[in-house]
């Protein structure tokens, strides 16, 4: 990492100087490490709107470019060239695997996707109808106790083990929630799938007759695994590495990342999205709703728009509208008025002086509910269906930064407002 003359800081009548490191693309920064021991200041900066909190080698976007990167490869042509295996083996490791790297990866993924069968009961615990979040955040942190031979992450091969078991498993966790939900058995992974024909499988097939998996599906599939897989130190990705910092095992780091994603302003978005778009139902409903989210005093929110990086469009919601309509196309629903709305609703928000002015476009969760709506997910699904992406994102930020040489404890300071030193008052005095 380059460092370059740097920046000047006058505090009353002292100048400091703060070192400026160079990225390779992007931001340069400031490095404060030293600011607190100099200059008895702290930073301020509440929702991290300016603050890098460590440095990567894994995704880079440009909000003003609509440009997302992983390991320097765009997301439009991973996302129509490759696969989602093969973006996590470049996530893991930095580089598209050759043939023979791919074929080892995907036999690791591959024989790892069953689940400890006593893990069934943690299923049976909830209610029919929990939210499958709360399943699959219970289930994924309840996995630190049955593979206590991958926890030490000290030893870079249970680091490994840890890593295959997640990406492996999560979407057995993920359709078994759902079979939950639906009062049917749990359906077994089956080896000779591809991995996101695997998942579907799980999710739809039932015992009582063959499944055949349809190829848009698992295609369509696998273009939103590609699209969801990693995204910089977004909310729940810095979730993970705080909670990782603490020492923790990496099977709770990431159960605390997927309690984030939950959240509407994030992963809960493309539920909540469709729900909106659903609560519109009718194209001349539109500018009633339109008119809410430019109302400060209305909470109302556009779900699914805005973001605090892209200041001009998301290139995965590019990609996934392209994507809806495909599906819709090939699933013979082109009609959809969801996805009419969807539609309608983006073309009069993005001539709205409004959301011209705050830079407000679709985002990554605008799209995908629609897809997967059309796919025969119920709504509860989305962000199960995210988490499950995220995750090789998750693991691969979090093995960075565990791998670190300056990894040290996440721990920031305040701007304390409250009282300063006054004496206890005994209870008949106050
Ligand atoms: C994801 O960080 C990531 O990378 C996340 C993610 C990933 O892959 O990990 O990309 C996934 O979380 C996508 C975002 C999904 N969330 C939503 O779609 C929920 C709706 N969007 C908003 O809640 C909001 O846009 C955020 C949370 C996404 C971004 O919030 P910011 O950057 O903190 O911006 P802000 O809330 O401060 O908004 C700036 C202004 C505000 O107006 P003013 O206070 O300046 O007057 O824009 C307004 C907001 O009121 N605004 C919106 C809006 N989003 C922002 N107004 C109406 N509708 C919206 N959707």
């Amino acid at each position: 990492m380059k460092e370059t003359k740097g920046a000047k800081i006058t505090i009353g009548d002292n100048t400091f100087h703060l070192p400026i490191l160079e990225s390779t693309e992007g931001p340069n920064v400031i490095d404060i490490r030293k600011l607190y021991a100099e200059t008895g200041h702290f930073t301020f900066d509440p929702g991290f709107t300016s603050t890098a909190s460590c440095e990567s080698s894994i995704t880079f976007i440009d909000g003003i470019e609509g440009q997302l990167l992983y390991r320097g490869y765009s997301i439009e042509e991973l996302a129509n060239k490759s696969n989602f295996l093969e973006v996590s083996y470049l996530l893991l490791y930095g580089n598209l695997p050759n043939q023979e790297e791919l074929d080892d990866f995907t036999g690791r993924i591959t024989r790892h996707t069953m689940l400890h069968e006593q893990m069934t009961n943690f299923f049976r615990g909830f209610r029919r109808d929990a939210h499958p979040m709360a399943i699959i955040c219970g289930v994924q942190g309840a996995m630190s106790s049955f593979y206590h031979d991958s926890v030490d992450i000290s030893d870079s091969w249970q680091r490994e083990v840890a890593s295959v078991r997640m990406i492996a498993k999560l979407p057995t966790i993920v359709a078994w929630a759902y079979k939950y939900s639906q009062g049917q058995p749990f359906i077994y992974p089956q080896n000779s799938l591809d991995y996101s024909s695997n998942f579907l499988r799980m999710c739809f097939a039932v015992p009582a007759e063959e499944y055949e998996v349809n190829p848009i599906l698992s295609e369509a599939m696998d273009r939103i695994f590609i699209l969801h897989a990693d995204h910089e130190q977004n909310a729940s990705t810095s979730t993970v590495r705080l909670a990782s910092s603490s020492g923790a095992n990496p099977f709770a780091c990431i159960a605390a990342g997927i309690a984030c994603l939950w959240g509407p302003a994030h992963g809960g978005a493309n539920e909540a999205c469709l729900q909106m778009l659903r609560q519109i139902q009718t194209v001349d409903r539109i500018p009633e709703f339109i008119k809410r989210a430019k109302d400060n005093q209305d909470p109302f929110r556009l779900m699914g728009f805005g973001h605090r990086v892209y200041k001009n469009f998301d290139p995965r919601s590019s990609v996934m509208k392209e994507s809806a309509d495909e599906v819709l196309n090939l699933l013979g629903i082109e009609n959809n008025p969801t996805l009419q709305v969807a539609k309608e609703l983006e073309r009069i928000a993005l001539e709205d002086e409004y959301f011209i002015e705050k830079k407000l476009y679709p985002n990554v969760d605008f799209y995908s509910g629609i897809i997967l709506d059309a796919m025969g997910f119920p709504t509860s699904m989305f962000t199960p269906i995210f988490a499950l992406a995220r995750t090789v994102g998750w693991i691969s930020q979090w093995k960075e930064m565990i791998s670190h040489p300056d990894n040290k404890i996440g721990r920031p300071r305040q701007l304390y407002l409250g009282s300063g030193y006054r004496p206890f008052k005994p209870l008949n005095q106050r």
